[in-house]
Order: structure tokens, then sequence, then C-alpha cells
């Protein structure tokens, strides 16, 4: 067993995750003995993994896809926030092996937010989303504990929209994939959560006409950095905040907790994990 802390990233595939690279960066940047390294992970394997990292030296997890949802009932404690999410993406692990479980993905989407856009003020309109997996779930959650009046969601597959809208209450509302132009009319923020737009996926062809130059626009999508979608939205007149940040906020808390060191995402650390 090392004699210093060791965290990782869960997931199948996990060869793509930068969480590696980012923690990796953080680390040798605040001069810590740690190591952080990407595990992939079977589903069928999930629980004895869950098991044995702790007296390997883990003192923690991140979890990514397809886990978010399973490693929940193999822990210990859930924060509120999780609950609601109905997923985790940080773990923790106590030195008796109990798991302590979070979801930092809506906590890395505001702080993004506010990073890449100050003048953003989520009580002043509706929310716009395009999409409805687990990434809206996270993000929804997050919008309404910032204060946003009103979440719009527009879904290919309403039923999921609906879904989203049954979980979480009157706030939120759906409109036809085919309508989802119209939501923007509105809306004060506007965030792209689908895999549209993304290398190898295809294009996001939504018409962004209706955007008011005083919303500020999102996409979760990071490669390439400027979407066509976001492309769009700042010929509109629009700020504009790429989705690469959102990932690398969503690190801190857990890089925090397992290291003891609240990490900075700043040009620095964007470069180091773009590298
Ligand atoms: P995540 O957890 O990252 O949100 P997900 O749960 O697979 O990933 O969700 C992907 C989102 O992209 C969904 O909202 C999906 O729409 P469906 O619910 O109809 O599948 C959306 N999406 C993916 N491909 C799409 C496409 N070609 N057109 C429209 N929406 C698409």
């Amino acid at each position: 067993m090392t004699n210093f802390p060791r965290a990782a990233v869960i997931g199948n595939p996990v060869s793509h995750s930068l969480s590696p690279k980012l923690h990796g960066y953080w680390l040798k940047r605040y001069g810590i003995e740690g190591e952080y390294t990407a595990l992939q992970v079977m589903e069928d394997a999930l629980e004895t993994t869950l098991r044995t990292l702790p007296s390997q030296g883990f003192i923690g997890a991140n979890v990514t896809i397809p886990h978010k949802v399973n490693v929940m009932q193999f822990a210990d404690k859930i924060t509120d926030r999780a609950t609601l999410i109905g997923a985790a993406n940080t773990l923790t692990f106590k030195e008796d092996g109990r798991i302590f479980a979070d979801n930092t993905d809506g906590y890395g989407f505001i702080a993004n937010l506010r990073q890449g856009a100050p003048e953003w003020d989520p009580k002043r309109g509706p929310a716009a989303i395009f999409g409805a997996g687990g990434a809206a779930r996270a993000i929804i959650v997050a919008l309404a504990d910032a204060g946003v009046p009103e979440i719009i969601v527009a879904n290919r597959t309403r039923a999921k929209a609906e879904a989203l809208r049954s979980d979480f209450g009157a706030r939120v509302s759906v409109v036809d994939w085919v309508q989802a132009d119209k939501m923007l009319e509105d809306a004060n923020t506007v965030i792209n959560t689908t895999s549209l737009g993304m290398v190898g996926a295809h294009d996001f062809k939504v018409s962004l006409d209706e955007l008011s130059p005083k919303a500020v626009v999102t996409d979760i999508v990071y490669n390439p950095l400027q979407t066509p979608f976001l492309i769009a939205a700042a010929k509109k007149g629009c700020t504009t905040v790429d989705g690469l940040g959102m990932l690398l906020h969503q690190g801190v808390p857990g890089f925090e907790r397992w290291f003891g060191k609240r990490p900075d995402v700043d040009d620095e650390t964007r470069r180091a994990v773009l590298a």
C-alpha cells in the first residue's frame, strides 16, 4: 500500500476522461504528494471495486459513465443534492470503508457560469434547456437552487422532459423539440445539455433567431470548445461560456476533500488540461 493519498476516476470507457490530467496538474501545481488515476470498471465489478479501493490507499473517486446512478446504492451517506439529482459523481471513502456520495456537476455548472459571465443574474428570467438526460437533471437542480424563476425544457424524447417536470415540480415546463426555438424568446439563461455539436455527433439545428442578446448561453459540450451552438449565440450578441469550465469546476470539491487544498480554476488550469 502507498503512503500517500490516492484517488481515481471510475468509468467504462474511461480513457477519454480529462479528470486524471486535471487532478494530476493540481497535485503538481500545489506540490501535493498524491496520485490520481483512471480505473476502467465493468458494471458487475462496481461493488467489489468500491469495497476494495479504501484498503489500497484510495481516499475517494470520481464516477463517470455508466456508474453515476448505480453507485448510489453502495453509498452509506448521500448529500441532498445527489439524492435530488439521483446520481453521484464524487465519492469520499471514510477510514472504516464507509462511502460518502455527492454530486458536484451542478456546482461545476454554476461556478463556470459565474466565472465566465460575472454579470449573469439567474433571477432575471427563465432558463431554457435543450436535453433531458443526466446532465440536465444536475443543471436543473442547480438552477433552481440559484433562484432561476422558471425552467423550460425541450427534449427530442418529450417523455423524458415530462419526467423532469414531475420530479422537479411546477417551476419546470416542457415544450416540444420541434418548437424548441420558441422557448428562447424570454430566456435569460440558455443551455445545451444534449450531445449535439460534439465532434462526431449530429449538428445542433434549432434556430436561435428568437434569442435575446441579453441571454447568457452555455454548452456542456467542450469538444470543440466553440460549438456551432455557442458561435451562433455569440453572433446574436450573447455572452457565451464554453463547457470545459464545468468539468474543471466540478472537480474542485473532490480535490479539496481528498487532498486538503481548494484548487484554482484559471487559464493555466485550462491550458494544462487541453495540452
Ligand atoms: P447526459 O447524461 O450526458 O445528459 P444522456 O442521458 O445520454 O447524456 O442524454 C443525452 C441528451 O442528448 C438527451 O437529452 C438526448 O435526447 P433523447 O432523450 O431524445 O435521447 C439528447 N440527444 C442525443 N442525440 C440527439 C439528437 N440527434 N437530437 C436531439 N437530441 C439528442
